[in-house]
């Protein structure tokens, strides 16, 4: 199943499917063999980029509600 991505109001994303998480320098995070993970949202997580609940303590409020993005600018040639 491809990666899907849910935006959790006023939570993290929740990443589901076939994903891997690299670092900056493409190393892969060992997710311990979880096929769910949820990504910090919020800022407030002691263990960033992984959602550890502060969400629910930190007063974080983001509803997002799926929208159609503009075209991304073109590339400087
Ligand atoms: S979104 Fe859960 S700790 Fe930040």
């Amino acid at each position: 199943m491809p990666a899907k991505i849910t935006i959790r109001n006023n939570g993290p994303l929740r990443i589901e499917g076939e994903f891997t998480i690299v670092d900056q320098d493409d190393r892969p995070f060992d997710l311990g063999g979880r096929t769910v993970i949820t990504l910090c949202r919020c800022g407030q997580s002691n263990n960033k980029p992984f959602c550890d609940s502060a969400h629910k303590t930190c007063g974080f409020d983001s509803a997002v509600i799926a929208r159609v993005l503009p075209p991304p600018a073109p590339k400087p040639a």
